[in-house]
């Protein structure tokens, strides 16, 4: 997406050094726009940990350039057990983060190209960059397909509504800052836009690390958007006084059954828009499916964060960026980073494939090649 009339995406190769990968470093916004060299496999590792990139999709898209950035390291500290050092680099990749499954789906796929390679180092270094380029420009087709369905859904409410501005709520950052481009949650309103449907957005300010209100509300901005933050808890009451049309978030992990992990929070936005009769959709590529596990509350491990992100909110004070602390020091914070909503509450997935029932058989009628 353009970023002051010039074109971004979120991870890319350094134009005059292409053993550079370049990411957003997602930190300082909306403060500052900084871009980060990642050069080794630790800068990749601690930029996923640290969340100087973040949201399921530019996850799965560092990791497979984790691996790519691995075997350029293997090459240049003259690795002799090289299939060991991407096996072990693998490991260290998808420990950074345990609930976007993006992640292990990427870091895999590019295990799987490299086990036949053996040692061929050179091989090695050509293929994972193919795959890394791959998994990227795929993420930013398929979250394009995700506006091209999910429009439509904002289209039949604005019609319904006669042309009046459709009013969407939106939680944590499944913008294209989480992906590569244009988005899951965010991209059929951004296709909305386009077509031009009035729409407006509820942004959950996203507590504790404020990905709603410092990125979601940022990229809105930019792209000429029209939104509104809102504390955490004001969406239920939105709901009942009939102010929001849809919600459309994320996911980190979706069961093959339909069980959605995203940002902590999430669950009880589709609680309230259950009552109050609000359609609740899931916006997610192929990448986020598990399709190992059935049941979500019991399988999708959620990750435990540091409880300073709780107890400290960072900002800008006369010119910097810093962190104060907004609660008794000696308290204890639980700093739980994802929850699960049950398929039961989810009115539908929209994917890269179409729109589908949150359900084995809903799913699998867009991914039959997965029915085993
Ligand atoms: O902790 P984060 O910021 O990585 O969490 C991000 C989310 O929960 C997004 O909603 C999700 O990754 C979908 S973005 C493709």
């Amino acid at each position: 997406m353009d970023v002051n009339g010039k074109p971004y995406r979120t991870i890319w190769l350094k134009s005059d050094n292409p053993e550079i990968v370049q990411v957003i470093d997602q930190r300082f916004l909306p403060h500052q726009f900084v871009i980060e060299d990642l050069v080794t496999l630790e800068d990749v590792c601690d930029a996923i940990a640290s969340m100087h990139v973040r949201g399921a999709g530019v996850i799965g898209a560092s990791g497979a350039y984790g691996m790519y950035i691995a075997s350029l390291e293997a090459k240049r500290n003259n690795i002799s057990d090289i299939q060991s050092f991407l096996i072990n680099a693998s490991e260290k990749l998808k420990a950074t983060r345990p609930t976007a499954v993006n992640l292990s789906w990427a870091v895999n796929r590019q295990l799987e190209a490299i086990i036949p390679l053996k040692d061929d180092i050179e091989a090695i270094i050509t293929k994972t960059l193919q795959i890394a380029n791959t998994v990227a420009d795929e993420d930013v087709d398929f979250c394009q397909n995700i506006g091209k369905h999910g429009v439509r859904l904002i289209e039949e409410i604005s019609q319904r509504k006669q042309g009046e501005t459709v009013n969407i709520l939106t939680h944590c950052n499944a913008g294209w800052l989480g992906c590569v481009d244009n988005g899951t949650a965010t991209s059929p309103i951004y296709e909305a836009h386009r077509r031009g449907i009035k729409v407006h957005v509820w942004v959950d300010e996203t507590r504790p690390r404020n990905q709603g209100s410092t990125l979601t509300a940022w990229e809105l901005g930019q792209q000429g958007i029209n939104h509104t933050i809102i504390p955490d808890n004001a969406g239920g009451h939105l709901m009942q006084h009939g102010l929001v049309d849809i919600v459309i978030v994320g996911s980190d992990r979706t069961t093959y059954t339909g069980d959605v992990a995203n940002k902590i929070g999430t669950y009880l936005k589709a609680v309230a828009a259950k009552d109050n009769n609000v359609p609740f959709y899931v916006a997610l590529t192929y990448s986020a499916f598990d399709w190992n596990i059935s049941d979500g509350v019991k399988q999708i491990p959620i990750e435990q964060r540091d409880a300073t992100e709780v107890k400290y909110i960072k900002g800008l004070h006369e010119g910097k960026i810093k962190e104060v602390l907004i609660a008794p020091e000696n308290s204890p914070a639980a700093n739980y980073g994802f929850d699960v909503t049950p398929a039961r509450l989810i009115t539908g997935l929209i994917t890269e494939r179409g729109i589908c029932q949150a359900s084995k058989e809903g799913i699998f009628s867009l991914y039959p090649e997965k029915i085993n």
